[in-house]
Parts: structure tokens; sequence; C-alpha cells
């Protein structure tokens, strides 16, 4: 029996620290377990991490980074996932296919069902078996997302995000001629369709899905995230 469990949510919402002390409390438990992340978690993931969040390097369009993602993605299953899997270790994973649905799909609005069809081929058709998504409104999220990366390289990925959100509010901008249309746009913007895109998949697979409220301090979410992974042991 596997243990896949993918850890989801917007930027500045906390997995990545949670991913770190939820692996540490299965290993006190006597369980083998491996953390990863995507993109990342082979050396070619890491190269195509390195390319596609340090972008000042070259153009990458929507298409182009769908593929990337995706690409990376299918060396992970195949090359570390996997293979831990059958050894019967836990894999506890920092993002996975539900993120290229919410990012590249609701964020960039590239095809979903396209989307899932390469998802399919690049997972392997791997499902987790549990992805906790960790919600909280987009400011919160941000905000604490600058605060951690403030003078690092991974403001770069987080700067182009922004530069993408200021873009879309020029073009709207100047295509009304007016900022009155403004405020009401608020929920289309980039972070706010992944987080919507996100509690839309979550709706969609209840049965696979646990929303942990993101907002709370990191010892009450990591009581959560045990509680969850203790309905798996
Ligand atoms: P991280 O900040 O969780 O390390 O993720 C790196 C960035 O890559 C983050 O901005 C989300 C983005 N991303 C996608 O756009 N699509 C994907 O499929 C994945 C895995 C990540």
């Amino acid at each position: 029996m596997t243990r896949f469990v993918t850890f989801e949510g917007i930027e500045g919402c906390g997995k990545t620290t949670q991913i770190r002390l939820a692996a540490a409390w299965l290993a006190e438990r006597g369980i083998p377990v491996l953390a990863t992340a995507e993109p990342g978690g082979t050396p070619l993931g890491r190269k195509i991490r390195e390319i596609l969040l340090n972008r000042s390097s070259c153009a990458i369009g929507a298409e182009a980074e769908l593929l990337l993602f995706a690409a990376a993605r299918a060396q992970h299953v195949r090359e570390t996932i996997l293979p831990a899997l059958e050894e019967g270790q836990w894999v506890l994973c920092d993002r996975f296919a539900d993120a290229t649905l919410a990012y590249q799909g609701f964020g960039r609005g590239l095809d979903a069902a396209f989307i899932r069809t390469l998802n399919d081929f690049s997972t392997c058709s791997l499902k987790p078996d549990l992805t906790l998504l960790f919600d909280l409104p987009v400011e919160a999220g941000l905000a604490r997302a600058k605060k951690r990366t403030a003078g690092t390289r991974a403001q770069k990925a987080e700067d182009r995000f922004e530069r993408e959100e200021k873009a879309f509010y020029r073009k709207i901008k100047d295509r009304h001629h007016t900022q009155l249309l403004l405020p009401s746009l608020g929920r289309y913007w980039f972070h706010e369709r992944i987080r919507d895109g996100y509690l839309n998949l979550a709706a969609g697979e209840p049965e696979r899905f646990r929303i942990i409220d993101g907002a709370a301090d990191v010892e009450t979410v990591h009581r959560e995230v045990c509680l969850r992974l203790a309905e798996l042991l």
C-alpha cells in the first residue's frame, strides 16, 4: 500500500515548512519517508527549476512553461517517486500535478483538459493518496513570501509573477481607459485565480483533498497535518 502525500497552495502558504515538520514527525515514528519537491527532486528537475525560476536569461511562453513543468515531473516520478514508493517509503511531495492545473490552467488560462492528459502522461497516472491544500488569502501569502525571500534569488520568481500581475492590470486599464473597473477585477488577478483554482480542484475531489487553514500559526497547522497523516497510518 503506497503513501503518497502532496502539499499544495499559493505562494507563502507555508507548505514547505510543513513538509519538513511532517517528514520529521513520520521519521520519529520509525516510518521511512522521502520529502521531495517540484520542480526538482532529480538532477534534471533542478536544472529545469533553475531555467523556470530564473527567467531573466530567456523568454518562456506559457506553453513552453507547461511542458517544462511536465518534463521535470516525468523524470521525478520515474527516477525518484515510484522507486521510493516501491521500496515502501512514504513520499511527501511539495507540489505535484495539481499545481500545473492551478498555475498553468487556472492561472495562465491554458486548456485544462489538455493539462489533465499531459499530467496523466507525465505521472504514469500516479495519483496522490492525500493532498493537503494550505489555503489562505492571497495578500497574506504574498506578504509572507516577500518577507521570506527579500534579497534572495527566489525573489526573482515572485518578482516575475508580480510583473505579470502589473502587466495584466495595465492592459485592462488601457483597454477601458478608466480605473473604475479595477476594484471589481481584483479576484481575477493571477494569484486569486490560482487560489480559486486550487479550491475548485479540492471541491471536485473531496475524498483526496483536505483543506487546511494556512493562515494559522505553524504549530497549529502542523497539528492539523499530523491528524491528516495519522488517518493514513
Ligand atoms: P515553489 O515556490 O513551491 O518552490 O514552486 C515554484 C514555483 O513554480 C511556484 O511559483 C509555483 C510554480 N509551479 C507552476 O507554476 N506549475 C507547476 O506545475 C509547479 C510544480 C510549480
